[in-house]
């Protein structure tokens, strides 16, 4: 999929050349036939990006259109700003004297007639390669859409003036009665799997089922609070890191007191497993390990885990969750201690649904039965997977109420196929954001998987990167403020909380919605991680850098725009 970039970045370019400033540039004063021409055909172009964007998920030949296009887009922005540095740089070497105005005149970057001739090269050279990509418009059949005005980059008038919180009430749990009454029961009781060295309980299921939902019911129930006597709640995700995980366990047990003198990070991973051990002989613990995906050959690492837990009480209980049957099976090694997180009903999808999508119980109650016999159409694509109820749900919100508005979303699913990477769903309702929310919701791929990210912290970010255009005369704080809800409103953020007064409202990405993010955002982002130093692409415009000793190279990575 080619990025979000794309219609933003238009925008910007149109925006940029139809601006009094452009005009103001002495240097693009000769260029005026060839400026208003490429204004011309940027917006020509503009007017069917929205169908382009629909089509790219089905048409090869439409997303290549559109990355060519992102291209030259990211050319003309950079003339543009180019020419306006220029420009600055020659107001003030006027202001400073004749001295900076001589200076400038003998070099090459600053002598205005030979900057005059190279943007007026890059210009022409622009204007060439946009023609070439208006003429093959006509090949892919694009229809300009009439919902430019929505897909303007448009923010403010997009959010529903609906009082909404960034605070989401907590979801209610839909179904999965007996999972939850079953799970209790067996992980309170000790004599199941009493012949491991560690019990372990596993709860397995697709991405985005609900297992993580499930496991923190059973881990906040009361029957649990009572039955351990100590608990610890460990988000470990694709790499099995088990200094990082014993590292949590003891941060949990450990006072802010004790950690001081601890000196954890230093420790090796015999040290760690001996403090672990300390702190754990004779009680009853449970250890939720959230998001598992241990194979055979990882075996040796569980069992490193394994060496620190065996000290437990009697009864004590490391509980997994996983999107693999395998680990699943390979970790708890009873049927008993499996449970497999099933689909939804169709009459739970279909509340859930109903719940995002009219919070108010006065129209959920009264719908039309034309409405219900749709958004029931609607569900069924979900296939009682929660998180596309929920995020449908969502999007549903955000349209008016009406039978043919409905049909419509029912209609766009075949455009979205699906493939291994990214739920048609969330496709769907990703494909329904404005440009500028695209980018500003995309752009979080930045952080890892299961990362708190802080509302203020991601406001800034996004005005940083230029994502928020000023807009009638609306601070670009607040309208990332409007932006942030939105994005909570329609389930592309969750798990929002005010955490304390330093570091204000945090949020979270559902890993599928960051598999979502990091593929529109393609090779565009480059995020480096331990065990991940890769840049795939000299195209990057974003990085994200968490490895201290990798050596960023400039020379390859030209087009940054952030780092
Ligand atoms: N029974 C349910 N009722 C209401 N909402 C649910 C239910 N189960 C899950 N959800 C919602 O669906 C989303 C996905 O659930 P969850 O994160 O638990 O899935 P998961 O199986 O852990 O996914 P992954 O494998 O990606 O970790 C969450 O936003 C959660 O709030
Ligand atoms: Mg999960």
């Amino acid at each position: 999929m080619a990025d979000p970039f794309t219609s933003a970045l238009v925008s910007d370019v149109v925006e940029k050349l139809t601006s009094k400033a452009i005009q103001e540039y002495g240097l693009l004063r000769g260029l005026k036939n060839d400026l208003s021409a490429l204004e011309n055909t940027f917006k020509l172009i503009k007017g069917v990006l929205y169908d382009a964007e629909m089509k790219q998920t089905t048409q090869k030949a439409v997303e290549e259109w559109l990355k060519t296009l992102k291209s030259a887009s990211l050319e003309m922005e950079n003339v543009l700003d180019e020419a306006n540095t220029v420009a600055m740089i020659q107001r003030l070497h006027g202001e400073m004297g004749k001295k900076y105005k001589i200076r400038a005149f003998f070099s090459s970057r600053y002598n205005p007639v030979m900057v005059r001739f190279r943007i007026a090269h890059k210009v022409k050279n622009i204007r060439k390669k946009l023609e070439d990509i208006n003429a093959d418009r006509s090949k892919f059949d694009l229809t300009a859409s009439n919902t430019t005005s929505k897909y303007d980059g448009g923010i403010g008038g997009e959010i529903s003036e609906r009082e909404t919180t960034s605070l989401m009430p907590l979801v209610e749990i839909y179904g999965r009665d007996e999972e939850k009454k079953m799970i209790v029961d067996k992980i309170c009781n000790q004599d199941i799997g009493i012949t491991h060295d560690v019990r372990v309980y596993a709860i397995w299921g697709m991405g985005g089922i609900g297992k993580t939902t499930l496991a923190q019911y059973v881990y906040n129930h009361k029957t649990v609070q009572k039955h351990f006597e100590f608990k610890c709640w460990v988000y470990v995700s694709a790499v099995f890191d088990v200094k990082r995980i014993i590292k949590q366990i003891i941060k949990t047990i450990c006072g802010p007191e004790d950690l001081k003198d601890l000196k954890l990070d230093e420790m090796s991973l015999d040290d760690l497993q001996i403090q672990l051990q300390n702190k754990l002989t004779g009680k009853k613990y449970l250890i939720l390990m959230d998001d598992v995906w241990i194979e055979n050959k990882d075996m040796i690492k569980w069992d490193e885990l394994c060496k620190a837990l065996r000290c437990g009480a009697k009864g004590s209980m490391a509980m997994v969750t996983t999107r693999k049957k395998d680990t699943a099976k390979l970790m708890a090694k009873i049927p008993e201690l499996q449970r497999n997180v099933g689909k939804l009903s169709e009459e739970e999808s279909w509340a859930l649904f109903k719940m995002f999508a009219f919070p108010d119980r006065g129209e959920r109650e009264n719908l039309s039965s034309e409405l219900e016999l749709v958004g029931k159409k609607i569900v069924e694509k979900c296939n009682g997977l929660p998180l596309a109820v929920k995020t449908l749900g969502s999007l549903m919100l955000t349209k008016e109420k009406k039978v043919n508005e409905w049909q419509d979303v029912n209609d766009n699913f075949k455009w979205e196929q699906d493939d291994d990477i990214v739920l048609p769903v969330l496709r769907l309702s990703y494909n329904d954001l404005p440009p500028r929310m695209k980018i500003c919701f995309a752009y979080c791929c930045v952080f890892s998987k299961g990362e708190e990210m802080s509302k203020d912290s991601l406001i800034e970010l996004w005005i940083a990167n230029g994502f928020i255009p000023s807009e009638g005369g609306m601070s670009s704080y607040v309208l990332g403020q409007k932006i942030f809800t939105f994005l909570v409103q329609r389930s592309f953020f969750q798990d929002v909380v005010e955490k304390d007064i330093n570091t204000g409202v945090i949020c979270k990405m559902h890993d599928l919605m960051h598999d979502l993010a990091q593929y529109v955002m393609g090779d565009d982002c480059a995020v480096i991680e331990p065990g991940k130093e890769l840049i795939r692409s000299d195209e990057v415009l974003h990085l994200s850098l968490s490895c201290e000793d990798f050596e960023l190279s400039k020379q390859d990575l030209k087009k940054l725009r952030s780092h």
